[in-house]
């Protein structure tokens, strides 16, 4: 028998995890490819999609004055990425559920590890535009990046994502380069390399954060609707802060793993001793319950 001296104890309880979803050949996939389409069968339980896109659209139009036509509408056309409504995670509960998905969870772990961090949850809406969406990484380093992915995302296909209706473009096989592409690189028009992800509505989306990306020009009437999680180790800063915000009944309603994944377990700067101590025992508390609830062990105790 071969033992791997590197195993650690939390991969056991992944591969259980990855096992039971049926999701090894998506796993595979990431690994192989630095990108996945998980299908609706197993990533949409309970139509959570098409409840995301209706809340999505009664935000839209609480927000900005108008629902968003998806047959027929039209987006901001000076980008690629169209309309976009930022800061949903505490909307609705609806987006508890797309974070906390079984699938998205345990793919963003294989790629980050059980102390990954929700960063930002946003939702987009993309018309009909021209405007080309060059190649890029997610990991904002400059090259060369760590071969060890620090950050991943998870986009659920609200629409259909085809060549047609401007779904994201992948280089295959891209994150092994962990670097940036250079200028001559980044075209997706016309690139060999560059390939559209289908994607019906009702799947997800997971690439690594060194995975080569951009975004076909929709080039059918009507809009691509989307939800993307940026989701990060906890060492990095995040670009949506919910230290403190998240309200006890979403904590209460949800595993202890929510409140890790909305960075309660992270320790946020502190400005003296005192402080230090208090926001260190806040964040161990939460630590802890995790770790009892999971049997994981986290890397976050300093
Ligand atoms: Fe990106």
């Amino acid at each position: 028998m071969i033992v791997n001296a590197n195993a650690h104890p939390n991969d056991a309880i992944l591969g259980k995890e990855i096992a039971d979803l049926g999701l090894a050949s998506y796993i595979d996939d990431l690994d192989t490819n630095g990108f996945t389409v998980i299908p609706p069968a197993i990533a949409n339980p309970n139509y959570l999609t098409e409840r995301m896109l209706s809340i999505c659209q009664d935000i839209a139009e609480e927000r900005n004055g108008n629902r968003p036509d998806l047959e027929a509408g039209r987006t901001r056309q000076d980008t690629p990425v169209g309309d976009t409504l930022k800061a949903l995670l505490l909307e609705d509960p609806v987006f508890e559920e797309a974070l906390m998905n079984p699938a998205l969870l345990a793919a963003s772990t294989h790629l980050c590890g059980y102390d990954v961090v929700l960063s930002s949850l946003a939702a987009f809406f993309k018309g009909p535009e021209t405007t080309p969406f060059f190649l890029h990484t997610d990991t904002r380093l400059p090259s060369p990046q760590p071969k060890q992915p620090l950050l991943c995302k998870c986009i659920y296909a609200l629409t259909d994502f085809n060549r047609e209706t401007g779904s994201t473009a992948f280089v295959p096989g891209s994150h092994k380069w962990a670097r940036n592409p250079e200028p001559h690189e980044n075209q997706i028009e016309g690139n060999r390399d560059a390939v559209p992800v289908y994607a019906p509505a009702g799947s997800l989306i997971v690439f690594h954060g060194s995975t080569w990306h951009g975004a076909y020009s929709r080039q059918v009437p009507g809009i691509r609707a989307s939800v993307h999680l940026l989701m990060v180790r906890s060492i990095l800063r995040v670009t949506e802060d919910f230290i403190g915000r998240v309200p006890q009944e979403a904590l209460d309603r949800n595993s202890a793993r929510f409140a890790i994944l909305t960075q309660q377990g992270v320790v946020p700067g502190y400005i003296d001793k005192q402080d230090e101590v208090e926001k260190v025992m806040r964040a161990m508390k939460h630590v802890s319950a995790f770790e009892q609830e999971s049997g994981v062990s986290l890397p976050m105790k300093r």
